[in-house]
Order: structure tokens, then C-alpha cells, then sequence
């Protein structure tokens, strides 16, 4: 009995500590850093809905940076999430994977007022984008 207790009280702290980092997002206060995609090629303003530098490997290397600055934190480092949010090993690869990762990217999730995920496609730019897709396919696991 003492140790039930014990345990729901730990659950509830571990409840309560998600429901305050939801706030502190929805307030903007998560800095997006920024990405120095100079060295890839131009790919325009309009929104791709497929990766233009898969198997590029410089993009690889600026995906894997810009991935650490801005997303492990939620997703975790190498991609392999601690359960805050969706492991991205597993996303589809290829031009349909593409299509739901890009809208993501550009537009994060907010449900019932809640921001889950805050857009990046303003703040980083869809080079950046793709460049950290370009990534994550290298990480893929099925
Ligand atoms: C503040 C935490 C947070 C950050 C930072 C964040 N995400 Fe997310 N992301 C989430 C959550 C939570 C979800 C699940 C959203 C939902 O369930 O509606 C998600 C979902 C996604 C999905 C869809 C995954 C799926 O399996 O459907 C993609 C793709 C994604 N994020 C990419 C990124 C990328 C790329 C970055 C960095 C540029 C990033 N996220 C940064 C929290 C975050």
C-alpha cells in the first residue's frame, strides 16, 4: 500500500512537470537556433513537398547539427526518443514520408489551444528543413 502511494505521487510530479513545459512553449519562450544552410544549393520560397537533397551528403552533415540545436530536445539525441515525443527512426522514407514530415516541420502540432510541437518553418527555413530530413533518412530503422 505505501508503495502504491508512492508511485501514483511520482506519476502525478512527472505529470505535472509536462503540463508546465507545454506553458513555457506556448509562450514562446523555446529559442529556435539558428542554421547556417549557405553551402546547399537554392531551392526558392515556395514550399517543396519532397526532399530536394536526399543522399546529399552535406546536408546530411548540417541536418545532423541543426537536429541537435532544435530538436533533440523533444525527439532525442540520434533521433531515438526518450518518449516526449515521436521517435523519428520510424518515419516513412521516400517521397510520402517526405509530404508528412515537411508539414510538421513547417506548421508543429497544437491541439485543444496546446502547442505539442512549435512550427520551424518560418524560424529555420525550409533548407534547414530538408537538410534535417535529409538526416534523418540515414537514421531510419523499420
Ligand atoms: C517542444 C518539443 C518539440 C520540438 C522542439 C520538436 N518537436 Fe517534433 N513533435 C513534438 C511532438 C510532441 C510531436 C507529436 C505531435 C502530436 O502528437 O500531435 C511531434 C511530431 C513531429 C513529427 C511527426 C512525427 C510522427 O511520427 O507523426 C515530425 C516529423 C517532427 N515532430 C519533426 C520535428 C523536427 C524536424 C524538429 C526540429 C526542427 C522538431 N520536430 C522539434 C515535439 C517537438
Amino acid at each position: 500500500m505505501k508503495f502504491n502511494g508512492s508511485l501514483a505521487l511520482g506519476v502525478a510530479a512527472a505529470l505535472c512537470a509536462g503540463t508546465v513545459s507545454y506553458r513555457v512553449l506556448a509562450h514562446g519562450n523555446v529559442t529556435p537556433q539558428a542554421v547556417d544552410t549557405s553551402a546547399l544549393p537554392d531551392i526558392g520560397e515556395t514550399w517543396l513537398q519532397h526532399n530536394p537533397y536526399r543522399g546529399n551528403a552535406t546536408a546530411t552533415k548540417i541536418g545532423e547539427s541543426a537536429y541537435g540545436q532544435n530538436c533533440a530536445r523533444c525527439h532525442g539525441l540520434e533521433a531515438i526518443s526518450g518518449g516526449v515525443a515521436p521517435d523519428l527512426r520510424y518515419l516513412e522514407v521516400g517521397d510520402t514520408g517526405d509530404e508528412w514530415y515537411i508539414q510538421r516541420y513547417q506548421h508543429g502540432s497544437v491541439r485543444d489551444g496546446k502547442v505539442y510541437m512549435p512550427p520551424m518553418g518560418d524560424v529555420l527555413g525550409q533548407k534547414a528543413g530538408w537538410a534535417i530530413r535529409t538526416w534523418l533518412e540515414t537514421k531510419h530503422e523499420e
